[in-house]
């Protein structure tokens, strides 16, 4: 299991100052010293954390390959072009969004993914696609002949939440009006769509990733399911680097999924 750590909240934190520190880029220092196999960036449209600058740095100095995630907009893949990540994953945007809500609808979206994908890949750039666990997206995939799928996992996360923590007793609520055997019941049918859906997508010839929600608490379940290669976690890891250091964050991460 190949661990991408996604590094946009550094990006944030400095943001929220408008300075010039703490800068992601020192971030590649530390995760050299781990076992992360990779270094995942958002290059939003309202660029909320990472920049353009951000990137070309990142991408530059990273000795580990670079997944940079980006909406299917013409002119951010003109940018992604120049930037020559060693992967692109296109993902959905909304500007009034917190963080990535649902997978990119690849049926909706089919000719102008296609334009993209075919882009992308005459630039040396691999494409996965970030979707939900919905196996008509999955064989959508296929056809459009991404090299990879990353299975949206922020509904099982937020199941998650909901049965196993107060998070419903902070103005944070996640599925509040549900009850406990529902939640149960619906958290076991979602691992049951992420675990045939990287099944499905196998077969088709895609490799899987997955990832956003996941925590040192959920990622167990999703880290077993033998189909899926990568995880590419941001959030959390970011979070507890607060208390316990940015190594000893992605090590523990690490620990876990192996
Ligand atoms: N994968 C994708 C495609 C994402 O958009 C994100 C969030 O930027 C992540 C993974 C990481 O999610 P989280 O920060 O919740 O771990």
């Amino acid at each position: 299991m190949r661990l991408g750590v996604n590094i946009d909240h550094i990006a944030t934190l400095r943001n929220a100052r408008q300075i010039n520190e703490p800068d992601p880029l020192f971030a590649l220092e530390i995760l050299k010293e781990t076992q992360a196999e990779q270094v995942t960036i958002h290059l939003r449209e309202d660029r909320r954390h990472i920049t353009d600058f951000d990137a070309k740095r990142i991408i530059e100095n990273s000795f580990l390959p670079v997944n940079i995630e980006c909406s299917i907009n013409p002119e951010i893949i003109e940018i992604i072009c120049e930037l020559k990540p060693h992967r692109a994953t296109l993902v959905p945007e909304r500007r009034e969004e917190v963080t990535t809500e649902g997978g990119l609808d690849v049926i909706k979206f089919e000719d102008k993914i296609k334009k993209a994908i075919e882009k992308l890949n005459k630039n040396n750039i691999e494409v996965s696609l970030f979707i939900d666990p919905d196996f008509e997206q999955i064989k959508k995939s296929a056809a459009l002949k991404a090299q990879m799928i990353e299975l949206h996992t922020g509904k099982y996360a937020n199941l998650h939440l909901a049965l196993n923590t107060n998070i419903n007793k902070t103005p944070f609520k996640v599925f509040e009006n549900y009850d406990k055997s529902t939640l149960k019941k619906m958290l076991e049918d979602e691992l049951i769509l992420i675990k045939d859906g990287a099944k499905l997508a196998n077969e088709l010839n895609l490799e899987v990733a997955a990832g956003h929600g996941l925590n040192y608490q959920n990622v167990k379940e999703i880290a077993s399911i033998k189909e899926i290669s990568e995880l590419n976690i941001g959030h959390s890891i970011i979070a507890n680097s607060i208390f316990i250091g940015l190594k000893e964050a992605v090590e523990r991460m690490i620990r876990l999924i192996n």
